[in-house]
């Protein structure tokens, strides 16, 4: 991929060898380089060399309508497994369990754990038994599985994937629909994988200014405008100027605005994602549990993954929407930022450092004062963010830490969260929560009790940047979204995705909720 030993003069801007790194990341970006499967539609199962036909309760007599071969007695429990060869054709039924079990996200995982169990034999196709509504689910459960860090290595060669056949009798009549979900589906893993490939590469890799760059490179392929905020306009953000102090990087802040097809609209919405290319802690380090927080851009990569989803994937964003990327490092050097320091942000309040290891809600702080100061009409502020530790202890990978400020909203997002298999916790919106006092500033970084619901208290010292409207006036709607854990930065790995690459959490949700 690139020469680790050089990482010096890959970084060094002025060398061709930059270039070249550029090329590589964009290369890595591109869906054609990612040894995806070609998957059509079709509704028979003609010569397809391996069929995997999900199974679920009580609905096992309709297939024997479809597979007349199939004898064999079937109850479609959850983990049942049965292989049975007819006509050179290999079937694999396998138990999905009860209808209630048919969730978006099941079905994602078994589309995606069985066609990378089916691929080890190396079959030219795999098809897939699949109604109409599981096609999108299992197009995005796939294309997440078959993403291999191996591409990363310096000799890697390419094996085809096997092909993708989604077959289903319904598909006689309703192909138009079904390429359509397909295609869906398609386009969220895209913009999942984008954030998941980011994610994984190096820190020495992507600098705040390697990462600038290839967002530039990218926004002029899917022709979407974007702002990079000039380092002299940025220097009134000292908070986030204050993130990269210890860092030989600048902060990078970058704004690209898409508007809905039928044009712009009077109020405009935020999605603000935190981009720490990486997170050392600052001078109170994190020293063993520095691992893995080269994917503390996540956020960032979860908005830009957005950005391509909608794109790609056709869809219209229902207000002109600003997706604010802020991307700092997090680093030791001399001029690193203290605890004591004290930072002005670009809307004049004032924040004392108490930890140097928060430091993600300082950059999404700032980003919300260069929203405020530059698109005043915006009404929704979204963050989303590796933001807390507490938010991991809180609700482990399974879901998302939602701060909400808005019920309707709250229970919106619970709801999509659920329809896209990617699920939300709403905690409690209560001001009691918020200790984020100083007694020289006008807030600190850091609760005085740190030690209890520190992902609600996060949510809440952003919250104190968001403009409140007027008496009488709609409030601002506010929504943050911590993906500490839900992003399962330490890989391990599942069967339906492979070691090395998170889990692309926040695509789906947000591409949903701000076009539906
Ligand atoms: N990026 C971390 C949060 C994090 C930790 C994300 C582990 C993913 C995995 C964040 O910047 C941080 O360090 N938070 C601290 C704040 C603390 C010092 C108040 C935390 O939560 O431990
Ligand atoms: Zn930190
Ligand atoms: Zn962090």
């Amino acid at each position: 991929m690139y020469s680790v030993n050089n990482s010096v003069n890959l970084l060094a801007s002025t060398t061709n060898k930059t270039d070249m790194t550029i090329k590589q990341i964009i290369g890595f970006l591109e869906p054609k380089n990612q040894n995806l499967p070609f998957a059509e539609i079709r509704h028979d199962f003609k010569n397809i060399p391996v069929v995997v036909v999900p199974v679920v309760e009580g609905k096992e007599k309709k297939l024997k309508k479809v597979f007349k071969f199939l004898k064999d007695k079937i109850s479609g429990e959850k983990g049942e497994k049965k292989e049975i060869i007819h006509n050179n054709q290999i079937f694999y039924f396998a138990g999905i369990g009860k209808e209630k079990d048919v969730t978006s996200r099941n079905m994602r995982r078994f589309f995606g754990s069985s066609y990378l169990s089916a691929s080890a034999s190396k079959p030219k196709q795999i098809g897939f038994y699949c109604p109409l509504e599981w096609v999108k689910e299992a197009a995005l459960g796939i294309d997440v599985s078959a993403l291999n860090p191996a591409m990363f290595k310096p000799k890697f060669k390419k094996e085809k994937a096997p092909d993708v056949i989604f077959t289903h009798p319904e598909f006689k009549t309703k192909k138009a629909q079904a390429v359509k979900a397909m295609k869906l589906g398609q386009a969220v893993a895209e913009g999942k994988n984008l954030m998941r490939i980011l994610g994984a590469i190096p820190p020495n890799v992507l600098s705040p200014k390697m990462y600038a760059d290839v967002i530039l490179q990218l926004v002029k392929k899917w022709k979407v405008k974007c702002v990079r905020v000039s380092k002299d306009k940025l220097k009134k953000y000292g908070l986030i100027n204050a993130v990269s102090a210890g860092s030989q990087y600048n902060s990078e802040l970058l704004i690209l605005t898409i508007h809905p097809k039928k044009g712009k609209t009077q109020k405009a919405t935020a999605m603000i994602g935190k981009g720490l290319c990486y997170d050392s802690g600052g001078l109170q380090g994190k020293q063993s549990h520095m691992k893995f927080m080269k994917e503390d851009m996540a956020g960032s990569a979860s908005v830009l993954g957005t950005v391509r989803t909608i794109v790609n994937g056709g869809l219209d964003v229902k207000q002109t929407t600003h997706f604010v990327i802020g991307l700092a490092e997090n680093m030791m050097g001399s001029e690193a930022m203290r605890a004591d320091d004290v930072y002005m942000a670009g809307d004049g309040q004032t924040v004392e450092i108490i930890h140097t290891d928060a430091e993600g809600r300082l950059v999404l702080g700032d980003c919300i004062c260069y929203v405020k100061n530059n698109f005043k009409n915006t009404d929704h502020f979204y963050t989303i963010a590796t933001l807390t530790g507490s938010c991991i202890v809180a609700l482990g990978e399974h879901y998302t830490g939602v701060v909400c400020n808005d019920n309707e909203l709250g229970c919106k997002i619970t709801e999509t969260g659920k329809e896209v298999g990617e699920y939300m916790h709403v905690g409690p919106w209560d001001m009691d929560y918020d200790d984020n006092n100083s007694p020289n500033a006008s807030m600190a970084n850091l609760g005085e009790n740190d030690r209890e619901a520190g992902w609600l208290k996060a949510g809440l010292f952003i919250y104190r940047f968001v403009p409140k409207a007027k008496k009488g006036k709609d409030q601002t709607k506010f929504s943050h979204f911590d993906i500490a854990a839900s992003i399962d930065m330490n890989e391990k790995g599942k069967t339906w995705r492979r070691k090395g690459f998170s889990s692309g959490i926040g695509v789906g949700l947000l591409s949903e909720l701000l076009t539906k």
